[in-house]
């Protein structure tokens, strides 16, 4: 089963309208990597400010914390990413290409025909060398999750914090892995964001929790904005499991290529904490004062990628109709999740409009993300707002010189109402807010 919005459209879109664009483009791009344009970096902050305002904000039992990309060589060692996150992999004998085995046929090289190699394991993390001397003892890896800077954090966020069990702790960053395969855009590359929550709780209760938060994250793709239809929940089976995980559910998503990851929810039970207390040396446990005993908490872990919610968002809102006769081509995203949440578009560019036009775009920019436009002819901008999805744009015309008035354009209706200037901003507040937009409001036509 396959979504019915082709990415190929997607991807294209998101270059032509500054969402994504391929890095070092004029390079001729690097494998995988991509930017995030002027609209993909709000979509995109959208989408963390969301999760740090469910994760943290809103609950008292989770704190955040940014810790460094780079840790000390050991921390891999404990977390067991040295020794057990790999791949099998065979080589090709001529081009030395690395292939999966769910990539080959016949043990040919699927790029130039010759012959492979046995499988052999290749580790997924990117290695580096800290300070001068490219020597074994200097090397250091870019960190494959964000999870164990929250492990290696536990006490001293438990301590300043004064947090008791269970309690969470949350941080949203990059994370590095050299897949092999890397592919379908922001699906899957080699440097990503991840929102990552570790869950401390007392040993016995971590089924209970696990279930809490496959629902509570669940819910929380919901509430986005992100149609349950396409949404789904799996299970790991035991041969993919991660070598940490007790259980672990995937939240998929029905991208074009077909159900695919969004998140990860693991029962890591006291797997970390127990690693790195044993590799370093130092207590890693809790005391539990009602009890009066000590022990090694047990971590639920809600992973989430940053990009695959947005590359889910963009192909979640992906929209074609057509109005007039003509192919309209516009991004339904929920208003909190939108780049731009109006847009201020004088009729034309004659002078006599832009001072008003301008007046109006500095009051709304205080409140929301609000751009201003005025290139080219009105119908065009309002094509380009739609395929960035600005749930308002606002227009000034020379009607508006003589009665202080607006008009509203709503994207997905296309209704359009006047209002008086000086109600805008609490006009469009409460739309964002989640207020339905009518035609013909009481409120409109009372201000005349
Ligand atoms: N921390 C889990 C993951 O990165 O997949």
């Amino acid at each position: 089963m396959t979504s019915k919005v082709n990415m190929e459209k997607v991807a294209s879109l998101c270059k032509r309208r500054g969402f994504i664009f391929p890095s070092s483009e004029i390079y001729g791009g690097l494998s995988s990597c991509w930017d995030y344009g002027p609209m993909g970096v709000e979509l995109k902050r959208n989408v963390k400010e969301a999760w740090w305002k469910a994760m943290i904000q809103e609950r008292g039992d989770v704190v955040g914390i940014d810790t460094s990309i780079m840790m000390h060589p050991t921390v891999w060692k404990a977390s067991g990413h040295i020794d057990s996150f790999t791949d099998p992999l065979a080589e090709c004998k001529i081009c030395h290409l690395r292939w999966r085995a769910s990539d080959i046929t016949d043990n040919k090289c699927p790029q130039c025909g010759a012959a492979l190699t046995e499988p052999r394991m290749f580790n997924l993390m990117f290695k580096t060398f800290m300070g001068p001397v490219e020597e074994e003892t200097n090397t250091i890896y870019l960190r494959p999750e964000t999870a164990q800077g929250i492990f290696v954090e536990f006490k001293n966020v438990l301590a300043t914090s004064r947090k008791k069990l269970p309690f969470g702790i949350a941080q949203i960053g990059k994370s590095f892995r050299n897949e092999i395969t890397p592919g379908n855009f922001i699906f899957r590359t080699r440097e990503f964001e991840q929102m990552e929550m570790e869950y401390f709780v007392k040993p016995g209760t971590d089924e209970r929790w696990f279930d809490y938060w496959i629902k509570e994250r669940l819910e929380w793709y919901i509430k986005l904005g992100i149609r349950k239809e396409n949404l789904r929940l799996r299970q790991h089976g035991k041969e993919e499991m991660a070598h940490y995980a007790k259980d672990c559910y995937d939240i998929e998503y029905l991208f074009p290529m077909g159900w695919a990851e969004l998140e990860g929810i693991a029962n890591r039970g006291d797997y970390d904490l127990s690693q790195h207390a044993k590799c370093s040396g130092k207590e890693l446990d809790y005391y539990d004062n009602e009890e009066k005993k000590r022990y090694t908490p047990y971590i639920i872990e809600p992973s989430a990628g940053v990009d695959r919610s947005v590359l889910a968002l963009l192909i979640d809102a992906y929209h074609e109709e057509t109005v007039e006769g003509e192919t309209r081509v516009l991004l339904r995203f929920p208003i909190a999740i939108a780049p731009m949440k109006a847009a201020i578009l004088p009729l034309s560019r004659n002078e006599r409009l832009a001072p008003l036009s301008k007046k109006v775009y500095a009051k709304l920019c205080h409140n929301f993300m609000t751009c201003y436009d005025d290139s080219q002819s009105i119908g065009r901008r309002y094509r380009r707002q739609d395929e960035v999805g600005t749930p308002f744009c606002i227009t000034v015309d020379f009607q508006s010189l003589e009665d202080d008035q607006v008009t509203i354009r709503e994207r997905d209706s296309l209704a359009q109402i006047r209002v008086p200037i000086e109600k805008l901003e609490e006009i469009l507040q409460a739309k964002l807010n989640g207020e339905p937009f009518e035609a013909t409001p009481l409120w409109a036509t009372r201000q005349k």
